[in-house]
């Protein structure tokens, strides 16, 4: 059994990233949600976070962080993901608790009370874990490894050079990068293979309650991914999770990787030292590619999961 901590600004694939974690009980304990300013503003996130926990039933506490980056302005991403930052399903009507206390601080609480290490999942903008491993250094002993969606190797989204995630808080994402945790990077390099096809979109249409919104959720960010150039839809933040259910599904380069944080044209850049003799160890496992069927069997596996689940309640 693994345990992790779930930060995301859902997002359209932060919420199937959710869906699978939240599936898969027997290898996964999630101790806390905790969401981020990043796909859209905090509380949009928030609210799109409590109605997919509630949509499951789930019991996971729900806290909320940072409104934006450690430096930057927010920049929010709705021509992706719509107004509401989950546009497509009708999702309403689930008072699901938030915690009083900051997501920074709830993080804090939550891995040192936990008895085992414990991963942190990260997928969005990387501010709510660069505070909490510089406020709370003493963290640092109890986390394994940082599972991220976050940047690219030889592209970005948000501009040719940056992904989103890494372009929004380039500076929170050097904190991480350099905070010595083993790091398992999903950049765009892995994450743009992992596509689930139209007709595949299509398959969930009609088999249960959570496949339905999945299939709501994918036929939204399907549309939005037409503007980007991609016929199929990537379901980026799943790689990050996935990862932790079957590596096996993943290929990946330790390498060393840095951020560029200055204002301009490489901001939120990912760089590799690719040198024989890198200056600088390897700080993370770089993915590069996946055995995309399996990984969307994966997510299938778990709205079947999901739906017999909410069903039978
Ligand atoms: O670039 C993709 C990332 O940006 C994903 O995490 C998506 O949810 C958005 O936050
Ligand atoms: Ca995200």
């Amino acid at each position: 059994m693994r345990h992790i901590v779930i930060d995301c600004d859902p997002g359209h694939d932060d919420a199937l990233a959710l869906m699978v974690a939240l599936a898969n009980t027997d290898a996964l304990s999630v101790l806390a949600v905790t969401t981020i300013g990043g796909n859209q503003t905090l509380a949009k996130v928030t609210a799109n976070a409590r109605h997919i926990l509630g949509l499951l039933r789930s019991d996971v506490p729900l806290a909320s962080g940072q409104e934006g980056p450690l430096v930057k302005a927010l920049r929010c991403a709705p021509e992706a993901h719509g107004d509401s930052g989950m546009d497509g399903p009708a999702l309403s009507g689930y008072d699901y608790p938030v915690a009083s206390t900051n997501a920074v601080v709830f993080l804090r609480d939550t891995i040192m009370s936990c008895s085992e290490p414990v991963t942190v999942v990260a997928l969005g903008p990387l501010t709510n874990i660069a505070l909490l491993l510089r406020t709370f250094p003493e963290v640092k002993s109890h986390i394994d490894m940082i599972s991220l969606m976050g940047g690219g190797i030889d592209h970005g989204n948000s501009t040719a050079l940056a992904e989103f995630n890494i372009y929004v808080d380039p500076e929170a994402a050097h904190i991480v990068y350099a905070s010595g945790l083993p790091i398992v990077m999903a950049g765009l390099d892995v994450t743009e293979r992992a596509q689930i096809t139209t007709d595949e979109i299509e398959s969930l249409h009609g088999c249960g309650q959570v496949s339905e919104v999945a299939y709501e959720l994918l036929r939204f960010y399907n549309e939005s991914g037409h503007q980007l150039g991609f016929v199929n839809s990537p379901i980026h933040d799943l790689c990050a999770v996935a990862y932790l259910l079957d590596s096996t599904l993943f290929v990946g380069e330790r390498h060393h990787v840095d951020v560029v944080t200055d204002e301009g044209a490489a901001r939120g850049l990912t760089f590799v030292d690719a040198r024989p003799k890198p200056a600088s160890p390897d700080n993370a496992l770089v993915l590069i590619d996946v055995d995309r069927a399996r990984f969307v069997d994966r997510l299938r596996e778990a709205l079947t999961v999901l739906d017999t689940r909410i069903a039978g309640q």
